[in-house]
């Protein structure tokens, strides 16, 4: 079967990535020999850079789990990480072409099972791109997998995910998604750190949103992250922030039904009122 690439949002591009390499779930092997010496040598600087700007600037726990993605001077084989993962938190990653549709993404999150997009971005992409790639998948999300609390969260948040599809409210569920999994701020003894993907693998973005003056940073409220519409192409304006991923996943335990419910009546909540 021939899969469709899926964007996301209005764009231009065609998004990237071989998409009939991909089985039915959308998985596909990583393409280990396709990598190039340049390939690996852009995973090492992106790596090394992003790893010197971490301290005081991304959580505890991060800080913890990122040696245990191994090998820093290439890209790592997915099977490399997965015999550490799975015996950590019983998760694994598996390959993907790119961005793939909400139902595989849910139901793959719901199996304790990652995406990893396998290809790495061109050298004149170094400091920005758009789409996720390989870098922005291993280096962001997935040390915290390697955290039991957090990694039972994104797994509820998989099935939540399958749920919100079923009552139309995909589009609210990723806007928590946006605002947690990838800019989520948390605070710690040390003051305010990040935990978002979208923070951790870039290196804008980090010093910015914890301490920026021109942004806002509020404690984490359900509905209202729900109703913030974001801007895949520039810093954030606005971030929430937890106290610790126990109170993310108590917070995020409830049936979000009656929430989407909820959200129909309120302007700005992307929902028919
Ligand atoms: N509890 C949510 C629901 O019932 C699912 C969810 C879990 C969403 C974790 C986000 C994170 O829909
Ligand atoms: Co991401």
């Amino acid at each position: 079967m021939a899969l469709e690439p899926h964007v996301y949002g209005a764009s231009d591009r065609p998004p990237r990535g071989d998409y009939a390499r991909a089985a039915a779930d959308y998985t596909c092997e990583q393409a280990y020999q396709l990598y190039t010496p340049a390939d690996h040598e852009t995973y090492r600087r992106l790596y090394q850079r992003q790893a010197m700007l971490l301290p005081r600037l991304a959580c505890d726990e991060f800080m913890a789990a990122l040696p245990r993605l191994g090998v820093c001077e290439r890209i790592p084989r997915f099977e490399e990480i997965n015999q550490r993962l799975y015996s950590a938190t019983g998760w694994e990653i598996v390959g993907v072409p790119g961005l793939i549709p909400e139902v595989a993404f849910f139901s793959l999150l719901a199996n304790r099972r990652f995406p990893v997009t396998d290809w790495i971005r061109r050298p004149e992409e170094f400091d920005y791109i758009v789409e996720p790639d390989v870098f922005h998948d291993l280096f962001g999300h997935v040390p915290l997998l390697f955290d039991p609390v957090f990694a039972d969260h994104m797994q509820a948040y998989g099935a939540g995910g399958l749920k919100a599809h079923r009552l139309g409210a995909c589009e609210q569920l990723s806007r928590l998604y946006w605002y947690t999994i990838e800019f989520g701020l948390i605070r710690q003894k040390d003051g305010l750190r990040a935990y978002g993907a979208g923070i951790l693998s870039s290196s804008g973005e980090l010093h910015h949103a914890i301490h920026s003056v021109d942004t806002q940073r509020l404690p984490l409220d359900i509905v209202r992250a729900m109703r913030t519409r974001y801007k895949i192409d520039s810093y954030q304006k606005t971030y929430f922030v937890i106290d610790s991923f126990q109170q993310l996943f108590d917070l995020t335990a409830p049936d979000f039904t009656p929430i989407y419910e909820q959200l129909k009546g309120m302007p700005g909540s992307g929902l028919p009122t």
